[in-house]
């Protein structure tokens, strides 16, 4: 008989912290309010900041590396968040009652105060996650992430093997340095507090190969795995969500066409072999590529059967302070720079929610969204 099973540990870990639970029954609650009253008023609860749009790696799927804007084709002409405003953004945060904020990039340790940040966000109370390419870990960064209190992290690994993971991050060494990475963690994390994930994103390039991520998972005691399916979508995607809200909006962080896995086959084999594998090491999986029909994993779509309630109780802030609804969707709702995050979120949100409202069937680019 299994006496400890880190797994269940892992995921009771998780499901009791309040912050997560009460994000999960807010989020029931407005599912269910719009779909009666369309709703507008909102909370937040949580909050992605792209504390780097930059990033060393680049992935043949992530387009985070190869442009110059705001990722929705606007031109850049603000200033990065100094340190200072990212701490007024968590006091702020905190105040208006937002309990999860997930630092993201680019390359979220590419924000030379990641360690301060996080610290000073436990220290507000706040649930904090991030997610990395492990590039930048090394054993002093790790013991220090470690005592910073962070709650979650998911680790992004595209292959088992270092030359097809390396291939498809676009850097030499990147296996290496990931692997590196999530030992140190783990090594740094003597009492297992922080909750971790590896996160591998199923396209064209991994497909064959990808179920063996979890020997490697496995191998380096960690106790979940997702599967997301990759997101590719064509610069017509992004050009009827300009046009929808009459400025540049739609996000360009995937567009890039054609990575989608065609072979139904082989995408129920690989489904398959996950699960029994994922069932034999005592692997939490989920993602959407396991819980997608093959047909919709082979068209890349996934969503679009109801309004998305997604921005009434999240948003997006930029490094450079924009305020967004979701990440695909970046209408410009205001700028920390110069105003309030209540404030931003108030009036702008209204105008954006009402063009969402009366649009949001013909709005292509959520049919590939992996968020909402
Ligand atoms: C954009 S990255 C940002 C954080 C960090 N740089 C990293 O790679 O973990 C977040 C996740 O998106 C995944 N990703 C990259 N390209 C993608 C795509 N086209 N569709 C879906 N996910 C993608 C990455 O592999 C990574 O796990
Ligand atoms: S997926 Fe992450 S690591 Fe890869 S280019 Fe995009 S932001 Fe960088
Ligand atoms: S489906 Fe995705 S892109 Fe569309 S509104 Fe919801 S979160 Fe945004």
């Amino acid at each position: 008989m299994k006496i400890y099973n880190p797994l269940v540990k892992n995921k009771l870990k998780k499901a009791i912290n309040p912050f997560v639970l009460k994000n999960y029954i807010h989020y029931k609650y407005t599912t269910l309010r719009n779909r009666f009253f369309y709703g507008k008023k909102r909370i937040l609860r949580f909050v992605k900041i792209e504390v780097s749009k930059e990033c060393p790696s680049k992935c043949k799927t992530c387009n985070f590396w190869r442009t110059k804007t705001l990722m929705n084709g606007e031109e850049i002409c603000t200033k990065k968040l100094s340190f200072d405003q990212m701490k007024k953004l968590g006091r702020e945060l905190k105040e208006i009652g937002c309990g999860i904020v997930h630092l993201h990039g680019g390359e979220p340790f590419l924000y030379p105060e990641i360690l301060e940040l996080i610290e000073y966000l436990k220290e507000l109370g706040v649930y904090v996650q991030t997610d990395t390419n492990g590039l930048l870990i090394n054993k002093k960064v790790a013991e220090r992430f470690v005592k910073t209190g962070i709650d979650s992290i998911s680790f992004s690994l595209d292959a088992p093997t270092r030359e097809l993971n390396d291939f498809i991050r676009g850097v030499n060494g990147a296996y290496d340095k990931l692997i590196n990475a999530i030992k140190l963690i783990q090594a740094a994390d003597k009492d297992n507090k922080i909750y971790k994930n590896i996160n591998a994103t199923v396209s064209v390039y991994n497909i064959g190969h990808i179920d063996k991520i979890l020997d490697v998972a496995h191998t380096l005691g960690i106790s979940s795995v997702t599967f997301g399916n990759v997101v590719s979508f064509g610069k017509n995607v992004k050009e009827i969500c300009d046009k929808t809200f009459g400025k540049k909006v739609g996000s360009v962080a995937y567009m890039n066409p054609d990575l989608m896995v065609k072979d139904k086959l082989l995408i129920e084999r690989k489904i398959e072999e996950i699960k029994k594998k994922a069932n034999n090491l005592g692997i939490s999986v989920g993602g959407l590529f396991l819980s997608l029909s093959p047909e919709l994993i082979i068209s890349g779509k996934r969503r679009l059967n109801s309004i998305c309630n997604y921005f009434l109780y999240r948003c997006i802030i930029d490094i450079y302070g924009n305020v967004y609804p979701c990440d695909f969707l970046r209408y410009p709702l205001g700028n920390i720079h110069q105003n309030s995050l209540k404030k931003i979120l108030g009036q702008n949100f209204t105008e954006f929610y009402d063009i969402y409202r009366k649009n949001w069937k013909n709005l292509e680019i959520c049919e590939f969204c992996c968020y909402g």
